[in-house]
């Protein structure tokens, strides 16, 4: 769980946590002792999930960190000097005082260190007191050693760490504290103004000296510099770390929010402007999806049957061209014998509804399926588990194999067209929504050269415009089992143009970089995704197939010199100039 800590330097900081609201704006949320977080006085979220840590949250915690481990290092130099100074010449009695002193010093240190909270390091007093005593014993041993001895190095060690502090005036003072306490004696001694009672003693001229102390001076200085530049560069990173962890989570909770309006608008379990009207046999209830064609209500007959009755928008029931499209869909479905195919059950083009409220557009009655689609899935789960995506894949494949083998193209294969009906039997994927599919063999078509299907989904072929088969629906199940596998649709954005565009030219995100997939996996998945029909893997079977052996690595040899050879042509991520 992530803890917030106050920012002494800062008088504004109070331990509060920013939270980003549903709506996108964030909300100063006071921490709960059990470290929830109380938004608007009535939402508790858990912080490691939802709340934003803080830069200086996240510097106090590094500080906290790094002040231990200097900490027990002062410690460990301490002790050392203590076993080190009994075997040094000079009086026994400064000796064996240094001595105690560097034990009392390490022992003390290693105490702070057991001691050391955050709360601790706010606390300007005692923070001082212990910075004074490590000053003060280190004094001691530079003063017992000698200026010009190894011993003022101690002083490059305690500038570093002080300087990385939050603090620019705590690290400024630190810095010139120790400076002047190492120039001062030291040039004294070095003009012998005043005698060198260090145990090592230079016997060099007073210039060499002090061009010796200079040097020193410059080491101090750019321990200094050193480390106002790290922390800088640490504070700036966590930064931008910190704004981009801002705006992830503001999308998130938008789409949060979105998802949340868009099942509602979609699933329904509402009642629609229909509900309560009867069409032929049905009497229609609420609704349960619905599309671009269509809402789809929940409906019963008078003997008990159940069904899902499917009415065309009245604005579309206008145009001839989509009631004949509506009713085709209609005429396709009911050839299909694949239970991964909604069933029809009937269907028809009112001229009077029978219920004496006016005419009313056509409609197909289906099996009423339990469950939802899998665009509802995806949102919530994301993306799904390998096993889970072959399963769905083969079915789909299975509905495919029989459109195809009558020679029907569905066109308009996706996430929202693709359904998990769930009975006490188990769970079968059923492909839905024939509305835009086509007879392979007929040149006619209902769309007037306009391309028709979603362009996230769509082949490169059908975005152009150009005849379609069966490989168009592999481009589609591809683009699925991509979006399944990955989390990320293949082709996405605001402008469909730009998706269109996308879709015959440019190349996904290579899928190994969104979730765990093998080369096999992606490999397959370019073999579906291949922007010429004629280099796609040519049916859905097959594509289910290959998937199924690219995810256990054994997708075959002619497969994978196939998609090599695509890959190497147009790289996963490439686009055209
Ligand atoms: N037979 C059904 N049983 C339950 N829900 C369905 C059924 N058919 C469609 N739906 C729901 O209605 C939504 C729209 O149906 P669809 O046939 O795709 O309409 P459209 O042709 O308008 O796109 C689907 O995404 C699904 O959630
Ligand atoms: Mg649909």
């Amino acid at each position: 769980m992530m803890i917030v800590l106050p920012d002494p330097a800062d008088p504004a900081s109070d331990g509060t946590q920013t939270v980003p609201a549903a709506s996108g704006q964030r909300l100063a949320a006071p921490s709960q002792p059990d470290g929830t977080t109380l938004v608007q006085g009535r939402t508790w979220i858990d912080p490691a999930s939802q709340a934003t840590i803080t830069p200086d949250a996240a510097l106090a915690s590094d500080e906290v960190a790094r002040t231990r481990l200097f900490l027990v290092l002062s410690a460990i130099l301490a002790a050392a000097c203590g076993i080190a100074t009994p075997l040094l010449s000079g009086s026994v009695a400064s000796r064996l005082s240094v001595t105690a002193v560097c034990f009392g010093c390490a022992t003390l240190l290693l105490s702070f260190r057991r001691a050391l909270t955050a709360e601790l390091l706010a606390n300007q007093r005692r923070w001082t007191i212990m910075c004074a005593l490590l000053v003060g014993s280190s004094a001691v041993a530079v003063w017992f050693f000698g200026v010009f001895s190894p011993a003022p190095m101690v002083g490059t060690f305690g500038i570093y760490f002080l300087c990385l502090g939050r603090s620019a005036r705590a690290a400024l003072y630190s810095y010139l504290g120790g400076a002047i306490a190492h120039i001062v004696p030291s040039v004294a001694f070095a003009v012998h103004l005043l005698p060198d009672p260090g145990l090592l003693r230079p016997t060099a001229a007073t210039g060499d000296m002090l061009v010796s102390v200079f040097m020193v001076q410059v080491v101090f200085a750019c321990t200094y510099a050193l480390a106002r530049g790290s922390q800088k560069n640490t504070r700036d990173a966590v930064q931008k770390l910190h704004a981009a962890l801002v705006q992830v989570q503001k999308r998130e909770a938008l789409l949060a929010e979105a998802n949340l309006e868009l099942d509602q608008a979609l699933q329904g379990g509402h009642r629609g402007p229909l509900s309560g009207r009867r069409v032929a046999a049905w009497t229609l209830g609420a609704v349960v999806g619905r599309g671009a064609m269509g809402d789809v209500y929940e409906a019963r007959r008078d003997d008990g049957q159940r069904a899902a009755v499917k009415i065309l928008h009245r604005a579309l029931a206008m145009d001839p061209t989509h009631v004949k499209r509506f009713l085709r869909e209609a005429q396709i479905v009911s050839r299909m014998r694949s239970r991964h195919v909604v069933r029809l059950l009937d269907f028809g083009n009112l001229e009077s509804p029978g219920d004496g409220q006016g005419a009313l557009p056509p409609y197909i009655a289906m099996e009423l399926l339990d469950g939802h689609d899998l665009g509802w899935h995806l949102r919530r789960e994301g993306r799904m588990t390998t096993e889970l995506a072959l399963e769905m894949i083969d079915q789909l494949a299975d509905a495919l194999t029989e459109a195809a083998a009558a020679d029907v193209v569905h066109r308009d294969l996706k996430p929202q067209n693709v359904f998990l009906a769930e009975s006490a039997a188990g769970a079968l994927w059923k492909v839905l929504d024939f509305g835009v599919s086509k007879l392979a063999s007929d040149p006619g078509t209902l769309t007037h050269g306009t391309p028709i299907g979603t362009p996230a989904y769509m082949a490169p072929e059908q975005a152009r415009g150009d005849r379609v088969d069966a490989r168009a629906d592999v481009f589609s199940l591809a683009c699925i089992a991509y979006r399944a596998l990955t989390g990320r649709p293949a082709f996405s954005g605001n402008e469909v143009p730009q998706i269109l565009f996308d879709a015959c030219f440019a190349q996904p995100v290579r899928p190994g970089s969104l979730a765990p997939l093998g080369p096999d996996v992606e490999r397959a998945l370019a073999l579906g995704l291949a922007k010429r029909a004629d280099e796609r893997i040519a049916s859905a079977a097959d594509f289910a197939a290959a998937l199924r052996s690219a995810c256990s690595d054994a997708l075959s040899p002619a497969l994978r010199a196939r998609a090599d050879a695509l890959l190497a042509a147009a790289p996963w991520g490439s686009r055209p100039r």
